[in-house]
């Protein structure tokens, strides 16, 4: 008995590295655990995602105990074979082949109606389900030699960043899964596009790398765009992405938004205002006395044209003058002279490294609601708690 719950508590778990041009047998250890009821963890070009035998009720059960997931939120199938479909979903509309043809493999997952075949703790009761082609050797692979269906949340704790790397999934679940495969780091960044066709008006309901834009773009078929998140979400809100109604993204730091502004000088003093600010907060808020020497961390998360012309000596002494805070900084900067990807690929490794050097406060610039801008601001104001 004591043996069996230790055994339950503490799974040994192995890091699995693999090339580009991996050899197959190095996952079939995996796969095989994995068909038969056990979790692993795969990178997927999206985001690292924790899988499961979708067939299998007891392993999907343990998906959402050893991320500490609500019950009422679903999870997405993720498929290699278009001759799958039908077993997870009927009724499958013309609209679903034609946006698979154009972007499957790929980050986008779609919500159609349910088989019953998939047991119903995978859509939390829904009458639809999530289904996904990843587009990534390893997890193409991986679902392929299981030769089962795989449910596959992001592989992060509920409530927690997203993981980007195999590192992310080892902070938040070794010592819960057998096995995390480490494909390197993860080529988007952020979780797949979801949209769903189980409507009249086909809506994105989480926006992603691929856009309403894009789609029509390519395939001249009309979505509606995600329709930016209501503030003050009731307790008993029902979205239509279930997952929509949980903080998400949050690393341990207070996250702020660093909002545009095209005068670069006046968004810098917005910055510096904004930290000040935080200081004196926190000087209140604790009853602390101000001339008791201080020491605070802050990572900034920043486009590179503001990172430039960012003077850190000058942003420390005003700070020690005003608060008496000793002000650590950790700057790390993104390009975005060609959009927001840049800032989207590495916002959920730069809130996991900031939490590492114990920041508390992470400041991130805001990018323009296009591309994959809507993404990157979509999940950064899940993370955050105000805008300066
Ligand atoms: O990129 C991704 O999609 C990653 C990788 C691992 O594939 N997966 C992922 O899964 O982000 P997860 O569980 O973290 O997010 C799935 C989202 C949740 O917000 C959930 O509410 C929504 O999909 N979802 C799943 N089934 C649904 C359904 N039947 N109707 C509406 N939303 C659904
Ligand atoms: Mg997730």
């Amino acid at each position: 008995m004591k043996k069996q719950l230790m055994s339950k508590q503490m799974t040994k778990t192995e890091l699995i590295k693999l090339d580009p041009d991996f050899d197959l047998s190095l996952i079939k250890p995996a796969a095989a655990a994995l068909r038969s009821g056990e979790l692993v963890a795969f990178p997927t070009e999206t985001v690292y995602g924790l899988g499961a035998n979708a067939f299998c009720e007891t392993a999907v059960k343990r998906v959402f105990e050893v991320k500490g997931r609500p019950q009422d939120n679903p999870l997405i199938v993720h498929l290699s074979k278009f001759e799958h479909l039908s077993e997870i979903s009927i009724n499958i509309p013309q609209i679903a082949y034609d946006l698979l043809e154009v972007f499957a493999p790929g980050p986008l997952t779609l919500i159609l109606p349910k088989s019953d075949l998939v047991p119903e703790i995978v859509s939390a009761g829904l009458s639809t389900v999530a289904i996904r082609f990843p587009d990534n050797s390893v997890a193409r692979a991986l679902i392929e030699l299981s030769g089962v269906p795989i449910v596959a949340p992001s592989a992060n704790l509920s409530g927690r960043p997203s993981p980007t790397q195999a590192w992310h999934v080892y902070q938040d679940l070794a010592g819960k899964i057998p096995y995390i495969l480490d494909g390197g780091t993860c080529a988007y960044g952020l979780e797949s596009t979801i949209i769903d066709l189980s409507v009249a008006d086909p809506v994105i309901l989480r926006p992603g790398f691929i856009t309403a834009y894009d789609i029509k773009k390519s395939t001249g078929i009309k979505i509606t765009e995600f329709q930016a998140e209501q503030s003050g979400i009731e307790p008993d809100f029902q979205p239509k992405a279930p997952g929509q109604k949980y903080r998400h993204y949050s690393p341990r730091a207070t996250v702020i938004i660093l909002r545009e502004n095209p005068d670069l000088a006046a968004r810098l003093n917005n910055l510096l205002n904004g930290i000040e600010k935080f200081i004196q907060n926190k000087i209140s808020a604790n009853n602390l006395k101000k001339d008791n020497p201080q020491e605070i961390s802050v990572g900034l998360f920043l486009a590179e044209e503001l990172s430039k012309g960012l003077d850190l000596d000058y942003f420390k002494n005003s700070l020690h003058r005003s608060t008496c805070y000793n002000v650590r900084f950790k700057l790390e900067s993104y390009n975005n002279q060609r959009g927001a990807a840049d800032a989207a690929h590495d916002l959920f490794n730069r809130f996991r490294e900031f939490d590492q050097l114990q920041a508390d406060l992470i400041i991130c610039s805001a990018e323009q609601m296009s591309g994959a801008g809507i993404a990157y601001m979509n999940r950064l104001k899940k993370a955050a708690s105000y805008e300066i």
